[in-house]
């Protein structure tokens, strides 16, 4: 009996101790680096949000009764990379989504291509350009358009451009060149690339996630894939090349290096996508 009082006071204590150093690791609404990644945190303020930033490209975030926020790390600017990443998302029976979530200038684009949404998808009442196959899977194409709405450039109108995964996955490559060529080939233009990040966004909804975002192109934890082209090739040899953890080592038409790190083995997600897991 004592012995369990002691523990709860010793518990009592720590929660004490834990909450200002909770504080202090919280992340402010803002965008900066952290760990070498880029990161953004926006909220309309509306409930509440707790971002945090973790070890090398990982955050975490919880957020109750929110109006709307969207955070997560990445790069600056954004490009034709191929993005790695892995984690958690409690999204899935709430309004949230998980995508690839970036922002052009010139023209003022703001840009999804939506790994998994929860109860609303986000193409409701737009009609589909096209579709595009990529990293093991089909992902419908849109256009929609924002009236008066926050942007990186103040209040102002601007077209978002979607690429909607069918097959929803939370982990897995996004070769985000894939969906600039197709969006390009159905007729949308990005501009010039401002930040490029993995996000979670969350809608009148409370949830919560913990990713992280490796660049896929150079290998993810500091390992290194070989330039496209390197070793490999398809009768599976290895020619000395690595696949970094999460990167593509096969499918239909792949040609690039087909050996995992050591750790990891080469697994087919469908015809057109086999992935280092
Ligand atoms: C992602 O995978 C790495 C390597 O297995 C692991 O160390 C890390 O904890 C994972 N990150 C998350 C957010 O689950």
């Amino acid at each position: 009996m004592l012995g369990s009082v002691a523990l709860a006071v010793v518990a009592a204590a720590s929660g004490v101790v834990a909450s200002p150093l909770e504080l202090i690791k919280r992340t402010s609404p803002g965008t900066g680096t952290n760990n070498g990644f880029y990161y953004s945190f926006w909220t309309d303020g509306g409930g509440s949000v707790n971002y945090n930033n973790g070890d090398r490209g990982s955050y975490d975030v919880t957020w109750s009764n929110v109006n709307n926020f969207v955070a997560g790390k990445g790069w600056n600017p954004g490009a034709a990379r191929s993005i790695s990443y892995n984690g958690t998302w409690n999204g899935a029976s709430v309004n949230s989504y998980l995508s690839v979530y970036g922002w052009t200038r010139n023209p003022l684009i703001e840009y999804y291509i939506v790994e998994a949404f929860g109860t609303y998808n986000p193409s409701t009442g737009a009609s589909k350009l096209g579709t595009v196959v990529s990293d093991g899977g089909t992902y419908d194409i849109y256009r929609t358009q924002r009236v008066n709405q926050p942007s990186i450039e103040g209040t102002s109108t601007f077209y978002q451009f979607w690429s909607v995964r069918q097959q929803h996955r939370v982990g897995g490559t996004v070769t985000v060149g894939n969906h600039f060529n197709a969006w390009s080939q159905s007729g949308l233009t990005l501009g010039t690339h401002d930040y490029q990040i993995l996000a979670t966004e969350g809608y009148q909804s409370s949830g919560s996630a913990r990713i992280e975002v490796f660049d896929g192109s150079t290998g993810g934890g500091g390992d290194t894939t070989p330039a496209p082209g390197d070793g490999g090739g398809g009768g599976g040899g290895s020619g000395g090349c690595s696949v970094a953890k999460w990167g593509q080592c096969g499918g239909q038409g792949f040609t690039g290096c087909t050996t995992c790190e050591s750790g990891s083995s080469c697994q087919a997600a469908s015809q057109w996508y086999s992935q280092c897991l």
